[in-house]
């Protein structure tokens, strides 16, 4: 048997506790990198959550793990920390209402001589990016057509590009569009499924912190924005709806959850129904 000795077996045995002022140091790092506002009675999830990188690491602190964060030569350090610290749980055709509204006021009517972009922005594991690629690919007059999706988290990102979804992902995606858009799958892939690449085609993923600058990506017909404002408060929230607002064609619509709102933001959106908001045509 190997010897273990007792200062090795601390490490991995030990219970780590993030300290008060450790929770604040990580409280404001996330809030200045990634605009999220964490409650302060989400200490137990930051020290769950966080707690295999210091094991990882052999630390025995949460400051010594953070003291690699924002360092150069930790980047994927930093970015996996702050996806830890995300929450991403998401689901095709969440909030069916949005893409049945898009199905009966915008897509039926969009010129199929016109170019059509929508972006997910946030996207999380890119079903939402994917609920809309089919239902847009249910209108083949829409020659021209893509969907962006972009979220700060990398782990999210790579699994959005992967597109290999568990089969209990399929439940609410409605059962004429499952035949056509997705691949069950057999062998080492049985118990998931894969969307068909003719649809993977049209959607892309790219890194990007809505806080931040974002990436030159052109304009867009709709946005979608959803469940990911909840985690900002109001100065950081008027923030990114201001310069969100520039990547939306005039008449274009803007598409939030039903559990958030754009009351008392100023904008140049117009609420078309609630979470429903349309850009005014100037
Ligand atoms: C709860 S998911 C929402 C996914 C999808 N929009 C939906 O409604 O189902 C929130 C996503 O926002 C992302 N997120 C959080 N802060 C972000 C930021 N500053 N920039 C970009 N994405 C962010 C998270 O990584 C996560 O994937």
């Amino acid at each position: 048997m190997v010897a273990i000795k007792s200062e090795h077996a601390a490490h991995w045995y030990g219970s780590l506790s993030l300290e008060k002022h450790e929770f604040i140091w990580i409280k404001e790092y996330l809030y200045k990198n990634a605009g999220i506002a964490l409650n302060d009675n989400k200490q137990a999830l930051v020290s769950g959550r966080l707690e295999k990188r210091l094991r990882y690491y052999g630390f025995s602190t949460y400051s010594e793990y953070f003291r690699l964060l924002g360092k150069p030569e930790f980047e994927q350090e930093t970015l996996m920390a702050i996806d830890l610290l995300t929450t991403n749980e998401t689901y095709f055709f969440r909030e069916v209402q949005h893409f049945n509204f898009l199905n009966s006021h915008f897509l039926a009517n969009h010129p199929a001589s016109r170019p059509l972009r929508m972006w997910s922005a946030a996207s999380s594991s890119g079903e939402e990016a994917y609920s809309l690629a089919m239902i847009i690919a249910e209108y083949p007059k829409l020659g021209q057509w893509e969907i962006i999706g972009t979220d700060i988290s990398t782990r999210m990102l790579e699994k959005a590009q992967r597109s290999l979804y568990p089969i209990n992902a399929t439940e609410k995606i409605p059962l004429p569009l499952l035949k056509k858009y997705c691949l069950k799958g057999s062998g080492e892939y049985s118990g998931f499924f894969l969307i068909d690449p003719t649809l993977r085609r049209r959607v892309k993923f790219m890194y990007a912190n809505l806080n931040n600058e974002l990436p030159d990506m052109g304009s867009f017909n709709v946005i979608f924005l959803r469940n990911v404002m909840i985690y900002f408060d109001m100065p950081t929230k008027q923030r990114l709806i201001e310069r969100i607002q520039h990547y939306l064609l005039p008449g274009g619509y803007f598409i939030i959850s039903h559990s958030e709102s754009l009351n008392g933001m100023k904008s140049d959106l117009q609420m078309v129904s609630p979470s429903i908001y349309r850009k005014v045509d100037n």
